[in-house]
C-alpha cells in the first residue's frame, strides 16, 4: 500500500478506509496517542494505538524523533483539536530514535540552541513552517517573472570582475596556498591559477544581467551571492540568495513600480498558499513578543503586517527629504542615534532606515535620488550632478530589503565615473560594450531573498530563514 501524505489525509473528504502514513513521531502520550508529522504540513495526524494490537517491544520504540510507518483506518476524531485520526492496526518502526539523546525534545528550545542543531531544527514546527514558506516564496518569484515574460538568467557564481563594489569578496583559487607561485615582480602569479586570472565568488549578478537585458529586454536572476564583510548582524549573511531583475527601457519610476508590484505579488502568493504555516508563525511571534516591553511590541500581528503591505502603496521619498526628516527627528536631536545626521551626504545606517519606516512613515518606504558619493559607479547621474537615480526599499523590522537603480547608459559619463573611482576600464570591457553598441535607458534592482523571508515569516534573525547559515566564524553543516 502506498503511503499518503498527512496533508492529504487531513483534507480528506471520506473516512473509514484503510490508509498508510510514514513520518516522524513528535510525541507519544499515554502509550496510546502518537502525534505524527511528515513535513507535508504543520499539522500532525493523531494515530491511536490499541496496545492489544501492537507488541510491547514495539510500543517501547515509539519515541520522539523515531521514523514510523502506520497503517490503519482514517476516522473522525473524538478528541478535541483534530478532525481526523488514524485507528492503528499495524505499526512498523522504520528508524529508532534515542529518546534520551534526541536534541529536539517536545518542549520549547531557544533559537540559539536550534541554530546549533540546524540539521534537526527543521523537524520543529517553527522551522518546518519557515522552510515551507521559503520554498513557496521562491516559486512565487519565478511565477511572477515568468508570467510577465521575463527570461531567467543564471549568471556566473565565479567571477573575474571584482569592480562592482557591492562588498568584500571571497577569493576562488586552486593555487597551493602554502606555496604560492610568484611572478618576476614577486607578486602572486595568477596566470598560474585555475582561470589564468584572479577570481572571486560573485557579490551580484547585475553586471552580467545587464548584458542580457540589452538583448532579451526583461531578465531576472535568482541565485546565491557571497559577501565577505565581517558584519555579524541579524540582517547579514556571507552567503545569501538574491533576485535581480533588469529591464531595458525602464526608468527609475518604472523600476519602483516593478519592485512594488513584485513584492506585493510574492507576499500575496505566500498568504494564499501557506495559510496554516503563517497562522502558526503569527502565534509564535505573538508569544515571543509577550516577553518584550510593551513599547517594543509590534502594533500589528504578522498577518496584519502582511496585509498592510498589500493594501498600501509604498511611500516614495527622496534622500534629501529623508535627511531633513532625520535631522529634525527626536532621536537625532537627543543624540539617541549611534550615527548623528548632521548634513546632506551622510550614509544612512539601519537605525535611520528603521526610524523612517517604523516611526515616521509607518509603512514601507522607497528612498530615491541618493548622493552619488555613497552609491555604486553604474548608477545614472541626475541633472544636478550630485545625486544618482538610486532607490532603496525599506521595510519595517528589516531596514533595506531592495537596492536598485536606473543605470548610467551614457558611455562617456560612465567612463568618466569609473576613472574617478579608479575602476579598471579594461577589466570591464565587456560591460562597457553594452554602452558602445545600442545603449539604452535601463533599470533593475536586487532583492535579498532572506530579508523577504524574514519579513513574511516574522522571524527576526536572518540565520533562522536559510537552511544552513554562513556567517563569520560559522560554516558548520
Ligand atoms: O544593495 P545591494 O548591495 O545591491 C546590489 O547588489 C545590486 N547589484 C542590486 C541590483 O541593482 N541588481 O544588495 C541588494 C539586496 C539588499 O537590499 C539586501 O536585501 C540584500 O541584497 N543583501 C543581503 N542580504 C543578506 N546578507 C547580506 N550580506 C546582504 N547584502 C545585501
Ligand atoms: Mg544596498
Amino acid at each position: 500500500m502506498r503511503h499518503t501524505k498527512v496533508k492529504d489525509l487531513l483534507s480528506s473528504t471520506t473516512t473509514l478506509h484503510e490508509v498508510n502514513v510514514k513520518g516522524w513521531v513528535r510525541t507519544f502520550r499515554n502509550n496510546q496517542f502518537i502525534a505524527l508529522n511528515d513535513g507535508s504540513t504543520i499539522n500532525n495526524i493523531q494515530c491511536v494505538v490499541d496496545f492489544e494490537n501492537i507488541p510491547e517491544e514495539t510500543l517501547k520504540r515509539i519515541t520522539t524523533g523515531a521514523a514510523v510507518s502506520v497503517t490503519g483506518t482514517l476516522a473522525e476524531s473524538k478528541g478535541a483539536g483534530q478532525k481526523y485520526e488514524i485507528q492503528v492496526s499495524q505499526l512498523e518502526i522504520l528508524g529508532d530514535s534515542d529518546p534520551e539523546k534526541f536534541p529536539m525534545q517536545p518542549k520549547k528550545h531557544s533559537l540559539e540552541f536550534l541554530r546549533e542543531n540546524a540539521h534537526l531544527r527543521v523537524r520543529t514546527n517553527t522551522f518546518g513552517a519557515i522552510m515551507r514558506v521559503r520554498s513557496v516564496l521562491s516559486f512565487a518569484v519565478h511565477s511572477y517573472f515568468q508570467q510577465k515574460g521575463f527570461v531567467y538568467v543564471n549568471t556566473p557564481i565565479i567571477t573575474g570582475a571584482d569592480a562592482e563594489g557591492a562588498g568584500e569578496m571571497f577569493q576562488v583559487t586552486s593555487l597551493p596556498i602554502e606555496n604560492l607561485p610568484k611572478n618576476e615582480e614577486g607578486n602572486i602569479d595568477y596566470k598560474k591559477d585555475f582561470f589564468g586570472k584572479h577570481t572571486n565568488l560573485t557579490v551580484s549578478g547585475q553586471l552580467e544581467g545587464e548584458t542580457f537585458a540589452m538583448a532579451l529586454g526583461q531578465i531576472y536572476t535568482f541565485g546565491p551571492t557571497f559577501r565577505a564583510e565581517n558584519s555579524n548582524t541579524s540582517r547579514h549573511l556571507a552567503e545569501f540568495w538574491m533576485i535581480e531583475p533588469e529591464v531595458a527601457f525602464n526608468d527609475l519610476d518604472a523600476n519602483m513600480d516593478l519592485a512594488e508590484d513584485f513584492i506585493q505579488y510574492v507576499i500575496k502568493y505566500a498568504m494564499d498558499k501557506c495559510p496554516d504555516d503563517l497562522k502558526f508563525l503569527e502565534s509564535r511571534l505573538l508569544e515571543e513578543e509577550k516577553s518584550k516591553p510593551q513599547a517594543e511590541r509590534s502594533e500589528m500581528s504578522l498577518l496584519e503586517k502582511l496585509n498592510f503591505v498589500l493594501e498600501n502603496n509604498f511611500k516614495r521619498v527622496s534622500y534629501t527629504e529623508a535627511i531633513d526628516i532625520l535631522r529634525d527627528s527626536t532621536p537625532n536631536k537627543k543624540k539617541k542615534f549611534q550615527y548623528i545626521i548632521n548634513e546632506w551626504g551622510a550614509d544612512l545606517q539601519s537605525e535611520h532606515e528603521r526610524y523612517l519606516v517604523e516611526k515616521h512613515f509607518k509603512c514601507p518606504v522607497i528612498l530615491f535620488d541618493y548622493p552619488a558619493k555613497i552609491k555604486a559607479f553604474y548608477m545614472r547621474l541626475n541633472e544636478d550632478g550630485k545625486t544618482v537615480r538610486a532607490m532603496d526599499i525599506l521595510f519595517p523590522g528589516i531596514g533595506e530589503i531592495v537596492g536598485g537603480s536606473q543605470r548610467e547608459e551614457r558611455f562617456d559619463v560612465l567612463v568618466e565615473k569609473m576613472k574617478v573611482l579608479g575602476i579598471d576600464e579594461e577589466e570591464l570591457w565587456w560591460y562597457l560594450d553594452t554602452r558602445r553598441f545600442g545603449s539604452a535607458v535601463h533599470s533593475g534592482f536586487g532583492l535579498g531573498f532572506e530579508r523577504l523571508v524574514l519579513f513574511v515569516t516574522g522571524m527576526t534573525n536572518i540565520r533562522d530563514v536559510i537552511p544552513f547559515p554562513r556567517t563569520p566564524g560559522n560554516a558548520e553543516f
